[in-house]
């Protein structure tokens, strides 16, 4: 069943929506932030930094452009992010406001006001402190969506180490590798959380992942969420809540400098090897003040601000542990799935604590639509003023059904493109200013500069694909990938002379307005999730069947993409009935469950190019049932019909 009227499929990028002459009385954002930004792009920053952010030494400079594309913002400025995140609204006289609603998959709930936060906050920096951590070291974080994961992310902040959150949902290989990248002293996780209505362990893999005793880690802290049995190695792990109980509830911060790290984030490129995205502070937590000044438009006296995603991605980063907080917002944090235990749940969350502001992937809001709007009728979802999309292009129709069902047709929608690089948003709708259009990120927000450029970085006309590139430094911006300043470079910034390539197909409409076209590289994109097919291809060819392996993201109408291998096994290696779910579980164990191809083709030979290099395009052909390519530059040009026979010969 699906439940789009006719009037969802029909509205085109023709159509936009202006906001109601309420919302634009009330909207943080004016036009006039375009203009003063266009005139002096860099005052422009300076004054948000000194106005949404609270600075122990005020900068000299804005901007250090003089080694491109190493970037220092708010130069000889020092500050405290967790100060910034939780006691100055303390100071203020609003440490009774609720900072988090907590609700956890089984029901339970928890009330975290700033000045709970506060304490809590305080305590885990003393007990980080106590194992060691000071300024300059890395913690890994891995831990499900519960508070203990923003108040770990913001301990580490306090003491101006970097945190490297790992997504719960990876393995302990994938674990493993990140710790020994980034070289963490101390990993904070959890026995389990919740997912799917069990309790899912999360300790064992940390426990596999430092097995060998040959990593940095000398400390784990263990939070008890699930109060599930897990080994414990008392030389090595101590609980979280004795350790903390240990420690006062007060901490003396220290002020960092503006370039201080504040984390290290692992996203997946075209290599097999994971990059480790280095963020730093004042641009960081500036830029994202900024975004939800007037992106989200909070008022943080009024909204209930709800950003759906796992901290385990940059954008539970930006929009649950460190935007929300920087702008004393009252936020949700759910710990689960959208249907456990019915797919209601996350309506019933939006009415039980009347958000207002609800942010969440094109992905969920497809399965959503997929699901029926029957259930989100039944319940209130009044409350609800501004919407958000982000992690992928969102389909005209989703948009229009998000807007019409969840937004009861008066909410404006805010499709925000950024990356895990861009650490902010970056295009996007002003809501309140710019009237909104069904499917289109639209344009840069002030003080960004983009364009969409063609194949020798010129500008592209109306209507023609291009790739998008930033063109000028931007707050928030990658200071490196970690360890590797090469890569950096040779990533970013050696396509084009002098900007940044963002790795995304994109042109801009009859108005100026820019629609995304998906990635241009070997990154996929499933249910908002990046995944390299790199990467997985190398987890495949790890398995003693396989010898050779290609990865590519088939559309998909729910995920977006999904991830479909051709495989071929090696010599001797007879396909059984259970060699494809083997290989998938393997996928699963060596990077994570999300990562599982959702179909395994086996075939007896993959199409190569004369040079030898696999042609992935003419494979996506074959996935996504269309027609195969030109074939013509194959080496062996018969190959495609052999696959294209086998693959329609499974179905
Ligand atoms: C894609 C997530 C179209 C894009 C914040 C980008 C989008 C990648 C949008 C970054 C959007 C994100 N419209 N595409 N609104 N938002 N993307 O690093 O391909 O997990 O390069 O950051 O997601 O994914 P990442």
């Amino acid at each position: 069943m699906t439940n789009t009227t006719s009037q969802d499929r029909q509205h085109g990028e023709e159509q936009t929506f202006e906001p109601s002459a309420e919302f634009a009385a009330q909207a943080n954002a004016t036009a006039a932030l375009y203009d003063e930004a266009a005139a002096d792009r860099l005052g422009f920053w300076a004054e948000q930094a000194r106005e949404l952010i609270s600075w122990d030494t005020d900068f000299t400079d804005t901007l250090d452009w003089s080694d491109p594309p190493f970037a220092r913002w708010f130069v000889g400025g020092k500050l405290n992010v967790a100060y910034n995140c939780v006691d100055r609204h303390v100071e203020a006289g609003h440490g009774d406001r609720v900072a988090i609603h907590f609700e956890g998959e089984p029901g339970d709930t928890r009330t975290i006001t700033y000045a709970d936060l506060q304490r809590e906050v305080s305590r885990a920096a003393n007990a980080l402190a106590a194992l060691g951590v000071v300024q300059g070291d890395r913690v890994a974080i891995y831990l499900p969506m519960i508070p203990e994961a923003v108040i770990s992310m913001l301990a580490c902040a306090r003491l101006g180490a970097a945190h490297s959150v790992v997504f719960g949902g990876f393995s302990s290989d994938a674990l493993r590798s990140r710790i020994l990248d980034v070289q963490a002293k101390v990993v904070i996780t959890a026995d389990g959380g919740y997912r799917r209505g069990k309790p899912s362990a999360l300790k064992p893999a940390v426990d596999e992942a430092l097995a060998g005793g040959d990593t940095p880690v000398e400390k784990v802290l263990v939070v008890e969420r699930t109060g599930e049995d897990v080994a414990f190695d008392a030389e090595r792990d101590l609980h979280w809540a004795e350790a903390l109980a240990a420690q006062p509830d007060t901490h003396e911060y220290e002020s960092f400098d503006s370039e201080n790290p504040l984390f290290v984030l692992y996203t997946s490129g075209t290599t097999g090897k994971p990059k480790g995205i280095l963020h730093t502070s004042g641009g960081y937590i500036t830029q994202n003040a900024f975004a939800m000044r007037t992106v989200f438009d909070i008022k943080p006296e009024t909204d209930v601000f709800w950003c759906t995603a796992d901290v385990g991605w940059v954008t539970g980063h930006s929009y649950v542990a460190y935007g929300p907080l920087a702008a004393g917002a009252t936020q949700v944090m759910y710990e689960g799935t959208p249907d456990t235990p019915h797919r209601g749940r996350w309506w019933e969350i939006v009415a039980k604590h009347g958000v207002t502001i609800l942010y969440a992937a094109p992905t969920a809001i497809r399965t959503a639509m997929k699901w029926g709007d029957e259930i989100p009728a039944e319940h209130d979802l009044s409350s609800l003023r501004l919407l958000g999309s982000v992690g992928e292009p969102i389909n005209p129709e989703a948009w229009m059904w998000y807007r019409r069902v969840i937004g009861g047709d008066r909410c404006p929608i805010v499709d925000t493109w950024w990356q895990t690089e861009t650490g902010a948003h970056m295009i996007a709708p002003l809501p309140g200013v710019i009237a909104t259009k069904p499917g289109s990120s639209q344009r840069a927000l002030p003080g960004i500069s983009v364009a969409v450029v063609d194949d020798t970085g010129e500008p592209v006309e109306r209507n023609v694909a291009g790739y998008l590139v930033i063109t000028e430094p931007w707050p928030a911006m990658l200071r490196g990938i970690y360890g590797d300043p090469e890569r950096f470079k040779d990533t970013y910034w050696s396509r084009f002379e002098n900007m940044y390539f963002a790795g995304d197909g994109a042109r801009y409409d009859d108005d100026g307005d820019i629609w995304f076209l998906g990635r241009v590289d070997d990154v996929m994109n499933v249910s908002g999730h990046r995944l390299s097919t790199a990467e997985i291809e190398s987890a495949l060819v790890s398995h003693e069947a396989v010898a050779e392996a290609a990865v590519v993201g088939a559309q998909d109408e729910t995920s977006g993409q999904a991830v479909v291998a051709f495989v071929i096994l090696r010599g001797g290696e007879e396909q059984t009935e259970g060699t494809v779910e083997e290989l998938r579980a393997h996928v699963g164990r060596e990077i994570g469950p999300i990562a599982k191809p959702k179909r395994v083709h086996i075939v007896e030979e993959l199409p190569k190019t004369r040079s030898g290099k696999i042609m992935r395009r003419l494979l996506k052909d074959v996935a996504d049932n269309r027609l195969v390519g030109d074939a013509t530059t194959l080496a062996d040009s018969s190959v495609m019909d052999v696959i294209s026979a086998s693959v329609a010969g499974e179905k």
